[in-house]
């Protein structure tokens, strides 16, 4: 007899509720908790809140400036005047926090725009600062917009120096702080990097900058539309000897290891709807503050069926943000940050 497993799952057959028609008798019902909005908000398990969100801006040299990059509708290089008016309606919106990219003037081997006081990132910092001090401002890390060759690092031959590149992520990440900076954010994936940025800080007087680390950050092909936006295409090769391989989970959480050793506050896996497992190990093995990053391809895809008629942008966007925070993310990197903002606030 099968009796007992259809009684395992409540099974028992009796008269319907409304004594018509027979009932199945179902001890359990899910659905009962699905019956109103009121009712399903009661037992959500995950609330967005814009408290995590963080918006990314690529800034540039000018004024005025507001240049919307092809692949990624919606978003745009903004020179440093710009970038604080967007900075400003997006606090307006509720969104606490920026991520601030930086399009150099001129770029040259070694990246040496990354750390000017004088560029535009820089710049940005201290006009923020001066005009929404109550805005969070992350800064990226990293050499690829501001090398001429579009490496993440000093390249020799067909190598990406680590040890000669981790020295000038140091500067610039300390040029960052001097200008105002609350958050540095490496994106690089050069060995020893946080550590050495750590200590640069420290040493500058900067203590209380915090790192937020590009800890599992996979060789990706969503961040196609991001090289357009950022102007950092390799002119050869590709990311694959420092970002990690999609196929590797066990190694994410080494990565994640190493950065809190050497002193990260914040790791961050990027991307994130592919990752979500990554995301719920890395938070659930370590506990730390977990950032996940929505990049410009997973927001370049949205985009361009919403565009098309084919799904429904505003549902689609709450969706992927849910299933990020569901796996575990605290912070949410989105180029959909006013959006879901706004849609929250109703
Ligand atoms: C720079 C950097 C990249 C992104 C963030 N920082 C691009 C890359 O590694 O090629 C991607 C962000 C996105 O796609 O939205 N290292
Ligand atoms: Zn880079």
């Amino acid at each position: 007899m099968t009796t007992t497993a259809t009684e395992d799952r409540g099974f028992r057959p009796g008269p319907g509720a409304d004594g018509a028609a027979p009932g199945l008798g179902l001890t359990r019902r899910l659905r009962r908790l699905r019956r109103s909005p009121a009712l399903r908000a009661l037992v959500r398990e995950t609330r967005l809140s814009t408290d995590s969100l963080v918006l990314p801006l690529f800034v540039l040299a000018g004024e005025g400036v507001r240049r919307e990059v092809p692949s990624m509708p919606g978003v745009c290089q903004l020179s440093v005047d710009e970038a604080v008016r967007e900075a400003t309606a997006a606090r307006d919106d509720g969104v606490r926090a920026v991520l601030l990219f930086g399009l150099p003037e001129a770029k040259d081997a070694e990246g040496s725009a990354a750390a000017d006081p004088e560029a535009p990132v820089q710049r940005a910092i201290r006009a923020l600062k001066r005009a929404a001090p109550d805005v969070l401002v992350v800064t990226d890390v990293c050499l690829c917009e501001y090398t001429s060759h579009g490496h993440c690092g000093i390249v020799r031959g067909n190598d990406i120096l680590n040890d000669a590149t981790v020295e000038h992520l140091a500067r610039a990440a300390v040029s960052h702080a001097e200008a105002g900076a609350d958050v540095v954010a490496p994106s690089d994936m050069m060995d020893g990097r946080v550590g050495a940025i750590r200590e640069a800080l420290d040493e500058g007087g900067f203590e209380d900058v915090a790192i937020m680390a590009y800890a599992a950050k996979y060789c990706s092909a969503y961040y196609g539309p991001f090289r357009d936006a950022a102007d950092s295409t390799p002119a050869f090769g590709d990311r694959r000897t420092h970002q990690m391989d999609p196929a590797n989970v066990e190694e994410a959480l080494r990565e994640v290891a190493l950065d809190l050793e050497e002193g990260a506050d914040v790791v961050m896996v990027k991307p994130a709807l592919h990752y979500l497992d990554v995301i719920s190990r890395v938070k659930q093995e370590f506990g730390y503050p977990t950032a996940a990053y929505h990049v410009s391809g997973e927001y370049a895809m949205l985009k361009a069926a919403a565009r098309n008629g084919w799904i429904d942008e505003e549902r689609a966007m709450m969706e992927a943000l849910t299933a990020i925070a569901r796996a575990g993310a605290d912070i949410l990197i989105t180029y959909y940050a006013r959006d879901a903002a706004r849609v929250l606030a109703r």
